[in-house]
């Protein structure tokens, strides 16, 4: 018997595979109608598994578009002199167009530096500071966004009808990689922006008020049913792997998905939501460097 309350809608699951194949397919689609080839070089320091599955992913999605792919592997005890060289040299080649250093980096590579060292208009991670002062200023139609709030926002458009002006969004986490950008994306897309962080005063009761929640922070399972407002897009960036007491490993994000979905509107899964757009506006920056190269602007 369903013993579910018939008040008690289900969220409409946001399909970020779906999304992503279409962004993907569009790129695919633009290289070929524009008789472009995006060069994407991804430097990996050192041999982390999963760091050697992510930069795998990005090179054959890269192909898959019609881009030139290059990896470039360092050992892990490969200097910092010795990345910001081929760095230098990767800014040089006029066959590239968007530069993606892999992280974590080894310890005794300082990140910031190698970051700074792209050429601004290479850099499709969106990390430079250049990129950052860019969308903090609400400039994205010149700069290289990051990718996965990038993506987050496609995602709540989608969601959304588009129809962002005016409604409350809360961020929880405030990393330069995800909370901060899209804090300025939303707030560029005239939405009030709240940030809560590990030393917010009652998270839970600001959550409560987002129209649009997005929980950004590696915490498994944080957002609970009472922390959300019915009818709330809720966005889940978090990738937690969990190990259970028999050693079975499985994936789970910032949001516990099976409640929350009782009580949003809609919902981002993990795997299958975020994750793949990520990937997938890499390939649109790399597109849009190789763009701007061509007309020779920003
Ligand atoms: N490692 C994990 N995610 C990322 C990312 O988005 N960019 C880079 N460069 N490294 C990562």
């Amino acid at each position: 018997m369903n013993t579910a309350p018939l008040s008690s809608p289900e969220a409409v699951v946001i399909d970020g595979k779906a999304a992503a194949a279409a962004i993907v397919n569009d790129v695919r689609e633009a290289v070929e109608r524009e008789g472009i080839v995006p060069g994407l070089a991804v430097v990996l320091v050192g041999a982390d598994p999963a760091s050697m599955v992510y930069v795998r992913n990005k090179g054959n999605r890269a192909k898959a578009c019609g881009f030139l792919s290059r990896q470039i592997d360092l050992a892990a005890d490969a200097s910092e002199s010795e990345l910001l060289r081929v760095v230098g040299e990767l800014n040089a080649d006029l066959a590239i167009h968007g530069i993606l250093v892999q992280f974590p980096l080894p310890r005794h590579i300082d990140p910031q530096r190698v970051i700074e060292a792209i050429d601004p208009v290479k850099d499709v991670d969106g990390f430079h500071y250049e990129n950052v002062g860019r969308v903090a200023v609400g400039a994205t139609g010149t700069a290289l966004v990051p990718c996965t709030p990038l993506g987050v926002m496609r995602l709540i458009g989608q969601a959304s009808g588009g129809k962002l002006a005016g409604k409350h969004a809360v961020v929880i986490g405030r990393s330069n990689i995800v909370g901060k950008p899209l804090a300025n994306l939303l707030l560029q897309e005239s939405c009030t922006v709240t940030v809560v962080h590990s030393r917010t005063v009652d998270s839970e009761a600001l959550c409560r008020q987002a129209d649009i929640l997005i929980a950004a922070v590696g915490v498994p399972n944080l957002v609970k049913a009472s922390w959300v407002k019915p009818g709330a897009v809720v966005i889940d960036v978090g990738i937690n792997r969990l190990v259970d007491a028999k050693g079975n490993a499985s994936l789970v994000g910032d949001v516990a998905f099976v409640e929350v979905s009782a009580v949003a509107s809609a919902i981002t899964p993990v795997p299958g939501g975020v994750g793949p757009m990520t990937i997938a506006m890499l390939m649109q920056n790399t597109l849009d460097a190789a763009r701007r190269a061509q007309r020779h602007d920003r």
